[in-house]
Order: C-alpha cells, then structure tokens, then sequence
C-alpha cells in the first residue's frame, strides 16, 4: 500500500499561504535551496499526488504552465486536482480532475501511485479530507520563520497526540523539518 504524505512549507503559526494566496513570504527565508534539495529526493518516491483547485490555479497562474507546460515539474507522478470546476489541463501532463468524496477516487488514486507514494500537496482543508477518510499517514512540515496574521491554514482539524507522534526533526539552513507519524483515529 503507498503511503499518504501531506508535505508541505507551512508559516511558524501554521499557514499555507496569505490571505491573497501569495507564497512572497516563504521565497524570501533564507536556505530555501537546501530545503528543496531534499524535496527532490521526497518526489522521487512519489507516484502520485493530490492538490486542491486554488493551489493549482496559483500554479496555473505563477507558473504560466499554459505558455510554459514544461515547467509543471510532476510530468513522471499521475496527478489529481479536486474541484467542482473545468479547468484547464497541461499538455502532455497526466492531470486527472475529480470532484467529491474521497472514498469515490481512493482506489483511482492508489492505484495511480503503484508501488510509490502518494503526496498530498495541499490546501489544509483537502489534507483533512483525507485524515477524515482515514488516509493520512505522515505529515511532514518545513515550517519557515514567518507569521502571519492569517492567511489559508495548515491543517483545519483537531488531530492531538493520540494521532501524531514526532518521529523525526531536522534543520535545513532556517526551516525546521519535522515529521509527524499519523494513527488512526478508529
Ligand atoms: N506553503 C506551501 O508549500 C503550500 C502548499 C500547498 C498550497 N499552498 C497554497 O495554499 C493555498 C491553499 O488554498 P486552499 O486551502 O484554499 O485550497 P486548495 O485545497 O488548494 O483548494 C480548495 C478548493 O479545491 C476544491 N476542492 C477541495 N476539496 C474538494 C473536493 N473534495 N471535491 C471537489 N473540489 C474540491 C474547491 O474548489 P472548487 O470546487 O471551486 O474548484 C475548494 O475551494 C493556495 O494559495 C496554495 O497555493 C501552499
């Protein structure tokens, strides 16, 4: 069975982005070089991965992925993005879009991933889908030294330490990387 990984960069009070979707704070920290050499070696392993519409479109957007298809980076990982919406998919890209419970596309997805695993990208209302489903493994946050006074948030769930145990912390240049096993909750 893969595992199911939320990985992500998250604020040092647990945003995702600002409350205008902008990442300006987290390309400025210092060392993000050396976080996203680890990143590569994570994408490796994944064969599959998940993202809600906004975060998509911000790639859309950011990325110019219509000018530009080459620059979606994922082209080796089958990709799912969730909404209710027709949006645009990326040429030569394998972008699946689904919309609804997470049961109704678990088995799509697993197979997708093979014997990879799957990433959650995000938003943090997505990854509680998945944790309300019961298909949440691990979290993995590089938590970066900002704060926000609000933005779009990492996890909107009440998950205590019943369900997370730290297995792992580490430094790259100023993120902390922590990883947090994820049990059940049945
Ligand atoms: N810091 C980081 O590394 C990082 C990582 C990930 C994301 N981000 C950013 O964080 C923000 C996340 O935004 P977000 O939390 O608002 O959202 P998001 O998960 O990217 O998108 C939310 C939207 O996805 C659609 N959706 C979600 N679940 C669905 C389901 N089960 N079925 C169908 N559609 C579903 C809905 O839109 P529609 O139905 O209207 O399409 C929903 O409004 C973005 O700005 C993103 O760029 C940052």
């Amino acid at each position: 069975m893969p595992r199911i990984i939320y990985n992500t960069a998250t604020t040092l009070n647990g945003f995702l982005a600002d409350d205008d979707d902008s990442l300006s704070w987290l390309f400025v920290v210092p060392g993000a070089d050396q976080a996203e050499s680890a990143f590569s070696g994570f994408l490796s392993g994944i064969g599959a991965l998940v993202m809600g519409s906004t975060t998509y479109e911000w790639l859309l957007e950011h990325e110019k992925l219509a000018e530009n298809p080459e620059k979606w980076y994922y082209r080796d990982i089958v990709s799912f993005v969730m909404s209710s919406r027709a949006l645009p998919g990326i040429p030569n890209a394998d972008v699946r879009f689904r919309n609804g419970e997470i049961e109704a596309i678990w088995r799509e997805l697993r197979d997708a991933a093979g014997d990879r695993d799957i990433w959650l990208v995000g938003g943090g209302d997505l990854v509680g889908q998945f944790a309300d489903a019961g298909h949440l493994d691990e979290i993995r946050v590089s938590v970066a030294p900002v704060t926000l006074h609000s933005g779009r948030p990492l996890l909107p769930r009440r998950l205590e330490s019943d369900r997370l145990a730290l297995e792992s912390v580490k430094q790259a240049g100023q993120f902390a990387e922590l990883v947090y096993s994820v049990r059940s909750g049945e």
